[in-house]
């Protein structure tokens, strides 16, 4: 296996979404939720994840949307499959980076999944977490 990186460039964020999303849609959670929302081809949702990245890990600004109104329309999304995205996205990034980068990817989503999580699921009359019934 190559060596694990302390670069955070384009190119090597281009690779973490690469191989992120290829385990996604290998995931028997998650792969069915991805493979129906987005049924054909991948490649522009892998260059606007690339972009997301960047802006958010290189300030570049190349991300415009809003991530939030997007998964609003997700079918099917929980609030308890936020953690194996974690899980595999923390895995991807333990296996490309070297820790201090590999932590710095890993708490910015760790945070964005937590405000997603809130925005989709939280409703100001009930106790959160929701408790699974
Ligand atoms: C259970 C967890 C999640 C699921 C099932 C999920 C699913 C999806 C799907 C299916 C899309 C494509 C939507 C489309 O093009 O129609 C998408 C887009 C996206 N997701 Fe997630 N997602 C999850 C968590 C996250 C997290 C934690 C982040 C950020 C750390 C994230 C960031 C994004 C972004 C930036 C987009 C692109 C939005 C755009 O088109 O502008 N997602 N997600």
């Amino acid at each position: 296996m190559a060596a694990r990186t302390n670069q955070i460039s384009e190119d090597t964020i281009r690779r973490l979404v690469d191989r992120f999303y290829a385990r996604i849609r290998a995931d028997p959670v998650l792969g069915p939720i991805f493979m129906r929302a987005i049924p054909g081809e991948w490649s522009a949702h892998l260059a606007v994840m690339c972009d997301f990245w960047s802006s958010v890990m290189l300030t570049s600004g190349r991300y415009k949307g809003s991530p939030a109104t997007v998964h609003l329309r997700i079918e099917g999304i929980e609030p308890q499959m936020f953690d194996r995205w974690l899980e595999i996205f923390d895995e991807t990034c333990d296996a490309l980076f070297e820790a201090n980068e590999s932590e710095a990817f890993r708490a910015k989503a760790a945070r964005i999944a937590e405000s997603l999580k809130l925005s989709l699921f939280y409703r100001p009359d009930e106790v959160w977490p929701r408790r699974a019934t």
